[in-house]
């Protein structure tokens, strides 16, 4: 949610910075901008809309110098335009921010002898800085002062006209990185921003602030003390976010499922034991109760984990949205285990639940992508889905293997409470081995479902069914849907959808349904019934035992690979996953940033 980028040091930076721009841009992009320090003279440009934007304007108005800070937004106060677009300037000041100033009217209201001309809660910082500049302070007094003065989550970047080349930069609530070069230093909103600079990178902590010049940095407390942060080497490098031959980064991700799933399964089952393989701090003897908390997809994520948690390990689960969580009070035990599951691992009102329960005496854990990130750092236990960097807003991969990662230590759990068999674990853990060959076969589905796409795609109005673990896999489809293609769709549990929503269901509605051979097999298709005779538009995702069972009468039939009840779940999401896809590539919407959304939510 929004991305910064700077560089100090003795060689010109803008287009390094719009390179690192276009790193960033997943995390926001309906304006963007770059300020320059060009012989101590404050240079910017600024432009609404995709990065290109600012390219073309960097192009006709030329600017450079050996420091500057970059900014790509996702509004938060004020409309997506050029004048609220970072960097945000008042007097000698400049700068860009990630995050809500919550107090920004009363800092307004005391600046009240200031033009703002944005309406940005950011522009305060640049009016507080340049306020306490024109009252004779030194500019890093005016900077650590100022900053004493904001209320809410930021990350920011600043500039100061008439200064040698330095950037001052702080933390609160939003993740914000310090790079190490060879007289160069940088700062940056992840390490994907830095990657082609450095892979030396310094995670600024809660309340931390620094001053960067190009031969050194000095970090200082929330109490202004000078501190001293450890430097972590990324590994990666620069390809860590090339598109290769794919058409778009989501695609990309779909396809690497089989090499993501496979990733994940080495780090949480013995192949060779045919056994889980949980870290030892993951010890479930004592835990009673699983909290599991996240936003969007990965809440789906949770919600088939609960299946599996109570079913095969007899916890009891509660699964919350994270930004319901802390407010409605949840009574906590001691004997719970919290898990945070997040993609990213900044999202803000996850990791704000993982601080209520740590704040609280509970044991936590964040199930993450991103190891560096705050939820990875503040969680008691670190968990590690290893998908690799998921560019697409739309999470695919992550997805995958959040529930690879959940279902191995389901079976830890189930191992540790005495409560699976000895043939139970080698069913389970054998048809978690499989997954990877049956994703990758499900791929080979992809020209059938892309042809049925094409229909799908003229919808209006869409539904998903399921039951049992199914369920949030149509919540999923919905979703992945809704968000790239623009297409209203909603996700139900089949049994649920005559008490109210299927007075929806007229002539053509789509409806795509979840079913499985499984248990609830024949229920699901009463169900499916049910809508057809209202005149639904059925394409039903099962597997070769459904499709003998079913015979013609649904027309459009994806017959996935046939999957353990377990992990079937897994493997119709690939077909969800590529339903939505190649609906919105006929659509023709921007698929890898769809409108409005940007892929970390680092604010409420
Ligand atoms: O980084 P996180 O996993 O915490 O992100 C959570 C959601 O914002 C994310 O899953 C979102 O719903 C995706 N855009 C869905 O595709």
């Amino acid at each position: 949610m929004c991305g910064i980028i700077g560089i100090t040091g003795t060689s010109v930076v803008t287009d390094r910075l719009v390179d690192g721009l276009k790193r960033l841009e997943y995390r926001g992009y309906d304006s963007s901008g770059v300020a320059i320090l060009d012989d101590r003279v404050i240079k910017r440009e600024r432009a609404e809309g995709k990065i290109k934007m600012l390219e073309a304007r960097l192009g006709a108005h030329p600017i450079d110098g050996q420091t500057g800070i970059a900014h790509t937004r996702w509004a938060t106060h004020g409309v997506p335009n050029e004048t609220n677009a970072h960097p945000h300037l008042s007097g000698r000041v400049c700068v860009v921010h990630n995050g809500i100033i919550e107090n920004f009217l009363d800092i307004r209201q005391e600046l009240s002898h200031h033009e703002f001309v944005s309406e940005t809660d950011t522009e305060v910082i640049a009016h507080l800085v340049d306020e306490a500049l024109s009252a004779g302070l030194p500019p890093i007094d005016a900077f650590s002062q100022s900053l004493k003065k904001l209320k809410g989550a930021y990350a920011l970047g600043l500039i100061i006209d008439g200064e040698d080349n330095r950037i001052f930069c702080a933390r609160a609530g939003s993740p914000l990185a310090i790079g190490v070069g060879e007289n160069e230093m940088y700062l940056g909103s992840d390490a994907l921003a830095l990657a082609q600079l450095t892979s030396n990178l310094i995670y600024l902590e809660e309340g931390d602030w620094a001053v960067l010049t190009p031969e050194s940095y000095e970090i200082f407390d929330v109490n202004d003390k000078a501190v001293t942060r450890p430097v972590t080497i990324i590994s990666g490098g620069p390809a860590m976010a090339e598109k290769g031959n794919y058409r778009h980064f989501m695609l990309k991700e779909i396809y690497e499922q089989p090499e993501t799933i496979t990733r994940t399964l080495e780090n949480y089952i013995d192949e060779f034991k045919h056994a889980p393989n949980l870290p030892h701090e993951l010890d479930f003897t004592d835990i009673d109760r699983i909290i599991l908390v996240a936003c969007g997809t990965a809440s789906y994520a949770g919600m088939v984990a609960k299946y599996w948690f109570e079913q095969i390990a007899g916890i009891p689960v509660d699964v919350d949205i994270a930004s319901e969580f802390r407010y409605r009070q949840p009574v906590l035990s001691q004997k719970a285990l919290f898990i945070a599951i997040s993609q990213s691992g900044e999202t803000a009102d996850t990791l704000a639940a993982l601080r209520y329960c740590k704040n609280n005496g509970v044991k936590t854990a964040a199930l993450v992508n991103v190891m560096t990130s705050t939820m990875a750092r503040e969680a008691d236990i670190a968990l590690p889905i290893n998908a690799g960097p998921e560019i697409g807003v739309a999470s695919t991969k992550a997805f995958t293997s959040q529930l690879t990662a959940l279902a191995a230590i389901t079976l830890g759990a189930a191992v540790s409470k005495g409560v699976l068999s000895a043939a139970r674990q080698e069913a389970l853990i054998k048809s978690l081995i499989k997954m990877p060959r049956q994703v990758k076969d499900a791929l080979e589905l992809d020209g059938a479902i892309e042809a049925m796409a094409f229909d799908f795609s003229k919808a209006k109005n869409a539904f998903y069914l399921g039951r049992g673990s199914q369920v949030p896999i149509a919540f999923e489809g919905a979703l992945k849907l809704k968000e790239i293609s623009y297409i209203h769709a909603e996700g139900y549990a089949a049994g649920e959808l005559k008490h109210g929503p299927i007075a929806l269901i007229e002539d053509g509605t789509p409806v795509v349904v979840l079913a499985p051979f499984d248990a609830l097999f024949e229920k699901t298709i009463s169900n499916l019934q049910e809508v057809v005779s209202r005149g639904a538009s059925i394409i039903l995702i099962t597997d070769v035992a459904g499709a003998q069972h079913i015979g013609d009468m649904v027309k459009n039939i994806i017959i996935m690979p046939t999957a353990h009840d377990f992990t079937a779940p897994i493997i119709t999401t690939i077909a969800v996953q590529l339903l939505a896809y190649h609906s919105a590539v006929h659509l023709g919407t921007d698929v890898d940033q769809p409108r409005n959304l940007a892929k970390s939510v680092t604010v409420e």
